[in-house]
């Protein structure tokens, strides 16, 4: 393939929604600049079995394509899901619902706050992005979808308090800390727990965008129980006595996961 050749899907895809196509490479240039504004700050770290005790979920319905949480984080989401007797769960960020579908098989109830398709496209996301909205979860009984914006959507309508909050949606700087700011709002007790997902590019690592953010959002003594939390790209508020450590964040492992993969074919 010679570099016009390879340019070509670039291209097609620049005549077919410029606006989008220039807003999102705006977007992306302005997240490169703040990231690297940001490096050096830092968050409590600890181990994800000192915040639930083991981990034995199954993940289903995963599809390995881009752009969900990773089977480890939707396993912690479930394990900590399940710790509530009827777990009322908001998501921000749903999209194609993996998430969500596997956590609405073990809470009460979901809400998910995700984007419109035409919002999607408006944003500089594909029309095959925004086809896959819901896609997992629309007949879920137990999900109410809303289809928003969460920076501009009015969070009092849902009159709703919540004991997981999980924030997978805007992963700027200025979405993050306005999800969180909601978000801590929204908690509906002293057990209630926020969590964030890419919080880190990896498992180890910190994404000091996402980081400051929630620190931006967060009072002193609120920040004080956030933690970046093993094996996963999360990081979770929690009001549970907890002792931060290290584990779980080097390269020698401490501990092994057992995975199975299963795979089933659709029409
Ligand atoms: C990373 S995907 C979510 C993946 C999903 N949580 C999972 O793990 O399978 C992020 C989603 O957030 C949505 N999103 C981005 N900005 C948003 C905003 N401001 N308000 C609501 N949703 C937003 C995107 O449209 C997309 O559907």
């Amino acid at each position: 393939m010679n570099p016009k050749q390879a340019a070509m899907p670039f291209l097609k895809l620049l005549f077919s929604n410029p606006r989008g196509i220039l807003k999102a490479l705006l977007r992306h240039t302005k997240e490169a600049y703040r990231a690297n504004q940001f490096k050096g700050h830092t968050i409590k770290k600890i181990d994800i079995l000192d915040v639930v005790d083991r981990i034995d979920e199954e993940v289903s319905s995963y599809t390995y394509l881009d752009g969900t949480s990773r089977t480890m984080d939707i396993a912690f989401l479930k394990a900590v899901c399940r710790k509530y007797q009827k777990c009322n769960y908001l998501e921000i960020g749903s999209w194609r619902g993996e998430s969500i579908l596997n956590v609405a098989s073990v809470v009460d109830r979901c809400t998910s706050i995700s984007l419109s398709k035409e919002e999607m496209i408006e944003f500089g996301l594909s029309s095959s992005d925004a086809q896959a909205l819901n896609f997992l979860s629309k007949e879920l009984p137990n999900v109410t979808h809303i289809e928003a914006n969460s920076q501009t959507y009015d969070f009092d309508q849902l009159n709703n308090k919540f004991d997981v909050i999980f924030i997978d949606g805007d992963h700027s700087y200025k979405g993050v800390k306005s999800d969180s700011i909601n978000a801590l709002k929204l908690l509906k007790d002293n057990d209630s727990v926020i969590i964030w997902h890419d919080c880190g590019f990896g498992m180890q690592d910190l994404r000091y965008e996402s980081i400051v953010a929630i620190r931006d959002a967060c009072s002193e003594e609120q920040f004080e129980h956030v933690y970046r939390v093993s094996n996963t790209m999360c990081a979770m508020y929690t009001k549970r006595a907890l002792t931060p450590n290290n584990s779980g964040f080097e390269t020698l492992p401490n501990k092994l996961f057992n995975v199975s993969i299963k795979s089933v074919k659709m029409n």
